[in-house]
């Protein structure tokens, strides 16, 4: 693929070429793929997932009602510490040493639902969501709903062929402290149409790699997306991941890549606008608050011992929020109505 740089001059842009998981196919062909794709930059395709076509449109069509609603309708329903609700334009920085500005979208977080009666809610990443109102975005919560249930299924799918990649029991990642008792967590996202300007550190999401196990990703059919396998090659190189009509795309997270001891990788990825509008969902899937993450027995050996000490779920994903997020007090004039957030309206 060729793109036209700032300057005039023509440059390649590359394109990634990653392994496509079908969840129809022989399980012991997927090990093999998979296990390519993770030892390789943990980037792979998921086809044959289950979710039809027409489900996966009307997810898109409620997001992007709902990113259409006029800023100050949005501002109502902002983030609360449990990370639920609407993330505005630039609200998350994800790499700091190279963003001027946070990241140029837009998100919406959409937790596991308990009700805020029920003991479980006090846990850190549980609790009740906040839902747009019926009268403004009918049937919205429950095409939101179906999703997280739909796309468990599709996880938990591959963590089962994760699991066997590994050398480890099939149903590893199905235990009641792994993904029996899941935070998981769906991210709708609008990229706005600005232009990205690496060199002038503005992005549409700056440079970074997802905290849990894994995540699913599902875009519309712009390009934006980008990998970058080897974090230390100086200058970075960074290959942009086509989408694929009706596949995930699915990515290894921080807590597999400590599990494994560093032998699945996660890979530092970003997106890039081109001046196009863009509409991604991620699925952040991660284990129970309680799971402790440790070095994984057929990951470690005398030469190669534990690159990092085990640490509880929770613990490390509220620190990995903190560092990411703008604190909720700088909307305080906002919300009421005065602030200065211009630009998604
Ligand atoms: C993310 C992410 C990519 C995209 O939300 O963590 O990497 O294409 N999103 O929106
Ligand atoms: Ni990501």
């Amino acid at each position: 693929m060729e793109s036209q740089s700032c300057n005039g001059a023509f440059e390649v842009t590359k394109v990634s070429n990653l392994n496509c998981i079908d969840l129809s196919a022989d399980i012991q062909k997927s090990v093999t793929l998979l296990k390519q794709a993770c030892l390789d930059c943990g980037f792979f395709y998921v086809v044959n997932h289950g979710l039809s076509q027409e489900f996966m449109d009307e997810v898109f069509d409620q997001s992007r009602r709902f990113f259409t609603l006029p800023l100050r309708e949005k501002m109502k329903l902002l983030r609360n510490e449990k990370h639920r609700g609407y993330t505005p334009l630039l609200d998350e920085l994800l790499d700091p040493d190279n963003q001027v500005h946070g990241d140029y979208k837009e998100g919406y977080y959409i937790g596991v639902e308990v009700p805020g009666d029920d003991p479980e809610a006090n846990k850190p990443f549980y609790g009740p969501n906040i839902w747009p109102s019926t009268d403004i975005l009918p049937g919205w919560r429950d095409t939101m709903e179906k999703y997280h249930q739909k796309a468990l299924d599709v996880a938990k799918s591959v963590a089962r062929i994760i699991a066997l990649a590994l050398d480890l029991d099939i149903d590893f990642f199905d235990k009641p402290e792994m993904l029996g008792k899941p935070i998981t967590t769906v991210r709708l996202l609008h990229y706005g149409g600005d232009v990205s300007n690496p060199s002038e550190g503005m992005f549409g999401a700056g440079a970074h790699s997802d905290y849990g196990l894994i995540t699913l990703l599902a875009t519309d059919d712009v390009l934006g997306l980008q990998i970058c396998k080897d974090k230390n090659t100086k200058p970075q190189v960074w290959e942009y991941v086509p989408p694929i009509k009706g596949a995930f795309i699915v990515n290894l997270g921080d807590m597999l890549e400590r599990w494994s001891n560093c032998i699945f990788k996660s890979t530092l990825h970003r997106v890039l606008g081109n001046g196009q509008e863009r509409y991604s969902i991620a699925y952040f899937v991660e284990p129970s608050h309680e799971c402790l993450v440790e070095c994984l027995p057929s990951c470690k050996s005398e030469e190669n011992p534990p690159k990092f000490p085990p640490i509880k779920c929770a613990t490390y994903l509220s620190q990995r929020y903190k560092d990411t997020h703008a604190d909720l007090t700088v909307y305080k004039t906002q919300v009421s109505g005065g602030g200065p957030i211009t630009g998604c309206d």
